[in-house]
Parts: C-alpha cells; structure tokens; sequence
C-alpha cells in the first residue's frame, strides 16, 4: 500500500467508527425515550398499578415509560373504606407519595361503583337495607374523606363508575344504588366531590362506550347532568378493547359525540385482548389456545397503531392510560376466563416493548 492509499484507507476507517459510534449512540438515545416522552405534544401517558409495581423491575419501567398513574384497586371503595368508622390509607398514601416523589400525575378511581364494595355499605347494623336518606349521607361522608384528603395531588377522579346498563333495554343499570336512591346519587356523587376539592377534574367511566346503543345511552346520561349544571368535566372511555372492535368508525363517532357535549375525554384503562369481549366468568374450555399467534400479534399491532392515531387527532384527548404494566400480569388472565392467558400490553412478559410499540410512536 503506498502512502496515499494508506492515508485514504485510514480516513475511510474514521469515518465508518464515526458513523457506527453515531447510529449506536442515537439508537441508544432512542431507546432511553420513553412513551410519555414522544406523546409530550399530545397526551400524558398513565397506567394502572398496584402495590408491586412500586419497587423493582416494573417500577424501573414505569418511571422510564409513563407520566401519570392509576391505581388499580387501592382506591376502591372496598379496599379504602372495609368498615363504616375505618379507612384503610396504607397503599393509597404510597401510591400517591411515590407519584409525588416522581413528578407522576395521579388518577384517582373510583368514588362510587356497583362492584367491589363493602359489605356494610348498604345495610344497617340490624341487616335491613338502608335508606335513601342513609346511603347519600354515607356517600357524602366517603366522597368528601377521601377527595380532600387527596386534594391538590389528584387531579382528576373518575366519580362514577359504569352506571348505564349492559342490555339494550336498561338505561341506568339496577344496582343496589339506583334501586336505594333511584337516579339522584349520580348527580350528588359529582356534587360532593366537586365540593371536596373544586380543582380537581370529574369523570363519568365506564365501557363499551363505543358500542351505539351503549354509547347512545351514556350520552344521555352525560346531557342530562350538564343541563342540570352538575359539575362533570369529562368522560372517562375504559378501552378494554380487543383486536376485534372497536371499529374506527365507532371509536370517531364515540369521541365525536362525547366532545360535542364539551367534555375531556381520558382514555382511562386501555388494554388490547387477543380475544373476543366477554362479560360473564367461564371456564376455560379444552383446547381453548392461549398464545400470542403470529396472526393475533399482527391484528394487535394494527389495533394498536390505529386507535393511538385516531388519539393523536383530537385535541379534547387529555390522557391516555394502560390498565396493567406488562403482559407479565393483568386481569385479564383472571377474567373472564381463569386460567387463560392473554398478552393484551404494550410490553411482553419480560418487560421489552412489543412491536405494537414501535408502531404507535412511529408518527
Ligand atoms: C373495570 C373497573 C376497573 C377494573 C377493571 C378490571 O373496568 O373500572 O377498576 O376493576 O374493571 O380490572
């Protein structure tokens, strides 16, 4: 090699060490982003957790993945208020300190609901149901401890929780709460929790909502609350979905309907289950398949990738979050069907992004 070919040879090897160093580097930085990063401009990015997700590998991912947080059980009624005269604050306090000490935002759910309830709630010492005059008052003590004890660290509740019935006849579903009070602890849930702290944000949650009948209900329900000037800034949309539904013009006449009333919409616990939607618990059928088919993954990626697009559309979406961290657990290996597992996530059961991820940030 003569000096001039060895100068060049040498200037080509600089270059190459240049450009890979760079490729690797940028990719490393890329990896370092995580979702709530890419979606600033749009929405903050939350998920649901329990008290496990607060330590560990999962933690390590949240922090690294999502801006806000949910939690998943320990603000339910049951969980937080087992007897009349106790509250149980343990795991909420952590969640809520950890998301302070975190620059997290907090979601707070829920306030009223039909299920995971305490026993004591609708009887009297004697075992008689209560009255309706009882049961508002045992609302308001409940709504009014836990919203201002909160206050000023969640930012938005979801107040009431799937109160529209599931059959196409049944407006508002007959629970213990409707048939106690009729209509009227819908609007006084609301009413009390804005007076437990009038900053925080108020959602009506529930699912289906995509669904036309259903859907066609709760807006109903939504213009009737606002007629009346009850405070309701928002419509929380479950989004347990999965590959199957919604379909995009549902999900677009679903949002469009809801912002037409003047609400937020929060897309408040969103996962994409490979099966079709269930209610009732079953068991699992003999040979009933439980993995992640190449087809069923490719299905859950375009799920994916089409509804973050259609999120991305619509300035009246304020938050998006995930029900679960990671296929390594969510309910839906529990319900409806005990026993069969799902991969409904973003992230698979060894915490790494799954394809549906580079697919909803490539935008
Ligand atoms: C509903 C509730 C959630 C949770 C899920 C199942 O959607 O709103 O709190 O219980 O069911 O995990």
């Amino acid at each position: 090699m003569n000096k001039l070919m060895w100068k060049r040879f040498q200037l080509a090897l600089v270059i190459i060490c240049f450009s890979v160093g760079c490729k690797s580097l940028s990719q490393n930085k890329a990896d370092d982003k995580g979702l709530a990063a890419y979606y600033k401009n749009y929405f903050p990015i939350g998920v649901a957790v329990n008290i496990k997700t607060l330590s560990g590998d999962e933690s390590q991912l949240l922090l690294k993945e999502f801006n806000s947080i949910t939690p998943e059980n320990a603000m339910k009624m049951e969980s937080i208020h087992p007897r009349e005269d106790f509250y149980f604050w343990r795991d909420a306090d952590s969640m809520v300190n950890y998301a302070q000490n975190h620059h997290l935002k907090v979601r707070g759910h829920n306030l009223c609901w039909h299920e995971q309830v305490p026993n004591w709630l609708f009887k009297d010492q004697k075992g008689n149901e209560v009255t309706k005059e009882v049961l508002l008052q045992r609302l308001k003590d409940h709504i009014t401890t836990v919203v201002q004890r909160y206050k000023g660290k969640i930012y938005a509740w979801d107040v009431l929780n799937e109160v529209i019935g599931d059959t196409d006849e049944e407006f508002i579903r007959n629970s213990p709460w409707y048939k106690i009070c009729g209509e009227e602890y819908i609007a006084k849930a609301f009413e009390y929790a804005h007076a437990a702290d009038p900053e925080a944000l108020l959602f009506y949650n529930d699912y289906n909502t995509e669904r036309p009948i259903k859907r066609d209900k709760i807006y109903r329900l939504l213009k009737k609350l606002i007629d009346q000037k009850i405070p309701i800034h928002g419509i929380g949309l479950q989004a347990h979905w999965s590959v199957f539904e919604p379909s995009e013009k549902d999900l677009r006449d679903a949002i469009e309907l809801y912002s037409s009333l003047g609400l937020q919409i929060h897309f408040t616990e969103l996962d994409m289950s490979i099966y079709p939607w269930e209610k009732n618990k079953r068991q699992k059928l003999a040979g009933e398949n439980d993995q992640l088919t190449p087809a069923l993954e490719r299905k859950q990626i375009e799920q994916y990738a089409k509804v973050f697009k259609i999120f991305r559309e619509y300035k009246n979406i304020t938050s998006v979050t995930f029900w679960n961290v990671s296929d390594r657990y969510t309910w839906l290996d529990y319900y409806p069907v005990p026993g069969r597992k799902n991969y409904p996530l973003l992230f698979d059961q060894n915490l790494q992004r799954k394809k549906a991820y580079a697919e909803i940030i490539k935008f």
